[in-house]
């Protein structure tokens, strides 16, 4: 007997800052989907996720809450695992930072990397951003302030361990570009790589922190914390056993086959954790895959936001698998996708409930009317049942490639086309036409078990989205065990000829969207609580104080990130006079292509400041986003570039 195949995937492990949104669930259901495939394809499986729970952040979160950091975090870890249980997530590990085993494989790694000479001790200075943990150089600063959320920075300086990081550039360059490897995707992400962070220098990253104590202490000295990615990307090895004596599977599962995230980590794990494994003489994951954010309201979707998007509120009205299906479909690979409940509602009630549900009920309906719910033998094939059957062979190696490289929207449309054209052959067919007619009752028959055939080979392939719904539908067109494993996706006709199918419950119940908007409306968070995230209201201030400030309106000609820094973008603007440079801290979030041909708001009588070596000539105005981080004011488009603002 041929060795079972092992695969390994990894979510990122999450902080738990705070509770589990929508955006946690789009990286933990993809992973769920290429589990669920992998074993279906008989593999021998390991899906790991977690959370990532030291730091600062959570350290000063306890101390609001008035709990110890543990006890903040293991409420909030609870919150994951119930949400992953009802959203059906078949993880085989759940590692947490805490987790005595990991804090030991850590400890070990650090002193190893200390004796291997690739960290080591030296002295940090620089302006702290204390709700961001973040130390920043005097350049970085935006307008004096943190570039990442804009509010006050302190003066500090502390010892600290470094990490080697910038002897790596040259191998991290060699492992993005191979082709042969393939080691990032999507491909775009690969020069943002090596033109932002490799060829401007990689900087001696800080791994070790005495300025908190929530954290991996450095077993050889006392008052150091490890900082941060050693701690957390770590995981993907001790969660195997690497380290420590907990589990014996790091022979057995590594290297990963893929570690999936969203975009704003992949940095971390295309260079400190490569880098770090290379520093160690581990192998290295054959595979880092970045998708998109959802978004909402323009934003990535974050913890603050108030909204009624709650994935257990979701789930518990319209469904697991539809919220499921529907974060799935919705996500084009690699770029980011809005979430909003009406298209939530849409999606559930286009696809679902008109498109699949009514095809198998209808069908079900029919098989019922027309053969008492059990198909006779005979068949009649005609040519037009070709043109379906065919579309039917071929999807099962398309969606299987699809979901294996995380296109998951893409298979899922592709197996949607399949149901629609299944439906499209009910009107060419006309079964209740020929139900009339005692001499086509074979032919009938050969139609209503093509269909059911097609239902059952949809099913297959959408299990690993729908692993709720999909048995019941088996269920209902009489399919077994051995007729819905993945092998049979593609065969024709294996269904029983004498198939027998069950009356079952709706699978999709429509969705009044006018209704269902009011009611999630009516659960959002009451009035008087509004505005307690804001900044506060400032002091009144007198109109000649406004007019002191020039704000103009200035076309974005040409916009780029500032090399070493990845918080910095270079504006050059029409400013109706001419061309003006100004440099602004939301590299983190827009690609600077995106911002080129915008109107936006300037002010531009502060004196010149130099930036990163750049002097910049005004500030541009940015509006804060529900992830705290930033939006450019945008002025229509008939704004003309100079015109006054006031
Ligand atoms: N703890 C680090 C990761 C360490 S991995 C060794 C971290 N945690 S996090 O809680 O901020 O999670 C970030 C990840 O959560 C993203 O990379 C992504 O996988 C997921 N998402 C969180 N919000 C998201 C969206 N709005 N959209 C899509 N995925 C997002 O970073």
């Amino acid at each position: 007997m041929s060795e079972q195949k092992k695969f390994y995937i990894t979510t990122p492990i999450y902080y738990p800052s705070g509770n589990p949104h929508i955006g946690h669930c789009y990286t933990t259901l993809a992973c769920d989907v290429v589990a669920r495939l992998k074993r279906m394809q008989g593999m021998d499986v390991m899906f790991l996720t977690g959370t990532d729970e030291h730091g600062q952040k959570i350290e000063d979160k306890a101390k609001e809450a008035g709990v110890t950091p543990q006890k903040y975090v293991d409420d909030i870890v609870a919150n994951f695992k119930k949400l992953w249980e009802l959203l059906g997530i078949s993880y085989d590990r759940y590692i947490r930072t805490t987790d005595p085993y990991h804090v030991e494989s850590v400890q070990n790694i650090f002193k190893e990397l200390y004796d291997r000479g690739y960290i080591y001790k030296g002295e940090y200075t620089g302006k702290y951003c204390k709700p961001c943990e973040s130390f920043w150089t005097e350049s970085q600063l935006v307008d004096g302030k943190c570039p990442d959320c804009g509010r006050e920075c302190v003066d500090a300086s502390e010892e600290a361990y470094f990490f080697k990081l910038s002897q790596f550039g040259p191998k991290l360059e060699k492992l993005l570009t191979d082709e042969e490897l393939n080691f990032l995707e999507p491909k775009s992400r690969v020069n943002e790589m090596i033109n932002n962070f490799i060829k401007p220098g990689l900087q001696d990253l800080c791994v070790s922190r005495t300025s908190f104590t929530w954290g991996v202490p450095v077993t050889f000295d006392p008052g150091h914390v490890v900082y941060v990615w050693i701690d957390a990307l770590s995981n993907y090895i001790t969660a195997l056993g690497y380290g420590n004596s907990k589990y014996n599977d790091y022979d057995k599962y590594w290297p990963a086959d893929i570690h999936v995230m969203a975009k704003e980590i992949i940095r971390f794990h295309t260079l400190i954790w490569p880098a770090m494994l290379m520093a160690l003489d581990l192998p290295l994951p054959k595979k880092v895959i970045g998708h998109g954010w959802i978004t909402f309201g323009g934003g990535k979707m974050s913890k603050s936001s108030g909204n009624v998007i709650d994935p257990f509120v979701l789930c518990d009205r319209y469904g697991v698998d539809a919220l499921r299906y529907h974060l799935l479909r919705e996500m084009p690979f690699g770029a980011d996708a809005p979430y909003t409940n009406e298209m939530m509602f849409n999606r559930i009630n286009s696809d679902l409930a008109n498109d699949l549900g009514n095809l198998v009920s209808r069908t079900v309906a029919m098989v019922f009317k027309y053969f008492d719910g059990k198909l006779p033998t005979d068949r009649e094939a005609e040519a037009l049942d070709e043109e379906l059957l065919s579309m039917f062979d071929a999807l099962p190696a398309d969606v299987i490639k699809d979901f294996e490289t995380l296109h998951i929207a893409d298979g899922l449309e592709k197996i949607f086309k399949c149901i629609a054209r299944a439906n499209k052959y009910i009107d060419e067919t006309a079964p209740w036409v020929l139900a009339k007619d005692e001499s086509k009752k074979t032919r009938l028959a050969t139609v209503l078990y093509n269909l059911l055939d097609c239902v059952r080979r949809a099913s297959i392939l959408l299990s690993p989205v729908m692993p709720h719904i999909c048995p019941k539908i088996f269920e209902q067109i009489g399919a077994t065990a051995e007729n819905t494993t993945l092998d049979a996706a593609s065969v024709r006709g294996a269904l029983a000829a004498d198939v027998e199918v069950k009356k079952g419950e709706v699978l999709f119940p429509r969705i009044d969207i006018e209704k269902e908007l009011k009611e999630l409306e009516a659960l959002n968070p009451k009035k008087e609580e509004k505005g307690k995230d804001l900044e506060p209201l400032k002091e009144p201030c007198v109109f000649d104080d406004f007019l002191k400030l020039d704000i103009r309106a200035g076309k974005v000609l040409e916009c780029e990130n500032v090399p070493k820094s990845d918080k910095l973008l270079k504006f050059k603007l029409d400013d109706g006079f001419g061309e003006r440079q100004i440099l602004s801290g939301i590299a983190k979030y827009y690609k600077p292509e995106d911002l080129i041909g915008k109107t936006v708001a300037m002010i531009v009588n502060f004196p010149p400041r130099k930036m990163m070596g750049y002097e910049s000539n005004g500030m541009i105005l940015s509006a804060r986003a529900e992830d705290g981080g930033y939006r450019v004011v945008e002025l229509n488009e008939d704004v003309k570039p100079g015109a006054d603002i006031s």
